[in-house]
């Protein structure tokens, strides 16, 4: 059996997410099975993280598996190891790798060395569990997906673009607002509208913030400046400020609809406190059912592996 890689969304079925947010509803209920027992599985993380690290640190714990966390500050990588012969050297002594990292592509050289399963734990370009984690939140509160319109508002990042994915295969619409030249890549914007036709959603990409929360049943946004784009700080402050999730925008979504967002969360930037704060958050229900996903996730990315080794 060949080992297999979560590195984004676009080879997942929406079979799969189904099977993925019914199994995180049986972890969340306290699921106790074991499937990662006796197994070490590395996180190796060359940005920081708080809700990533810890809650899949946490679910390897629960699936009985040990984590190994790996900063890259600790890694040879920092002395100029390449990432084909760390991960061939991790192989050998791990059951599966979570990475986090700044371009794709380097991610894509970790799957391609490694010969255990490599899950995607953010790059520049992708957050697939995020966007995984945020369907089963989403599911929980609107008890389906079809049909229902998420607004994303704001960068048009990795959080966008794995959520593009993610909407477009369970038959949501998606509709991003972002300023000029900082929207979603158009080459994942293309294939989410090819895949969302399929499944009855759509996916729309504008520039004005109240045309995309216009009857939305989720707002959701994230930090207008992404790890490693600390440079731009200022141009993207300004540019994105009449992209605020407040009251006044969220007066044009539906009454019922329901505020996201990834966090870390720069409060009064991108989301004003009170929203946070407001009884249309699920923000931190969201963030703590990264937990049951990533349980879920690492069941069928790292459990099903058993024998690969
Ligand atoms: N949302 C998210 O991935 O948070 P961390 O950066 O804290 O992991
Ligand atoms: N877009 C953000 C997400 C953090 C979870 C970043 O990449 O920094």
């Amino acid at each position: 059996m060949s080992k297999r890689d979560l590195l984004s969304l676009d080879p997942i079925s929406a079979e799969e997410i189904e099977w993925l947010i019914l199994r995180a509803k049986v972890y969340k209920k306290g699921g106790t099975l074991q499937p990662l027992k006796g197994y070490a599985v590395g996180l190796a993380f060359e940005k920081v993280s708080t809700r990533t690290r810890v809650s899949f640190e946490v679910a390897i714990l629960r699936l009985g598996g040990h984590p190994i966390f790996l900063s890259f500050d600790d890694l040879q990588i920092k002395r100029g190891e390449p990432i084909a012969d760390t991960a061939r050297v991790l192989s050998g002594y791990l059951n599966g790798l979570v990475i986090r990292t700044y371009e794709h592509e380097k991610l894509l050289a970790w799957g391609a060395s490694a010969t255990v399963p490599v899950i995607n734990g953010l790059t520049d370009r992708h957050h697939p569990c995020q966007a995984l984690s945020d369907l089963f939140t989403i599911y929980e509160r609107k008890k389906k997906l079809k049909g229902l319109k998420l607004a994303y508002i704001g960068d048009g990042n990795n959080v966008a673009h794995s959520l593009l994915e993610a909407g477009a295969r369970v038959g949501m619409k998606v509709a991003v607002a972002s300023p000029k030249g900082f929207g979603p890549d158009p080459e994942i914007v293309k294939s989410a509208e090819e895949m969302a036709k399929k499944h009855g959603g759509s996916v729309s990409v504008e520039e004005d913030p109240y045309w995309a929360v216009e009857e939305a049943d989720i707002v959701y946004t994230d930090v207008w400046v992404s790890m490693g784009q600390e440079k731009e700080k200022q141009k993207r402050e300004k540019r994105f400020k009449p992209y605020q999730i407040n009251q006044t925008l969220l007066a044009s979504a539906r009454p019922d609809c329901l505020v996201m967002h990834c966090l870390p969360a720069n409060r009064d930037e991108e989301i004003t406190s009170d929203v946070m704060d407001g009884p249309r958050s699920i923000i931190f229900e969201q963030a703590e059912n990264r937990l049951p996903m990533h349980q879920a996730i690492l069941e069928r990315w790292i459990g099903a592996q058993k024998d690969s080794k």
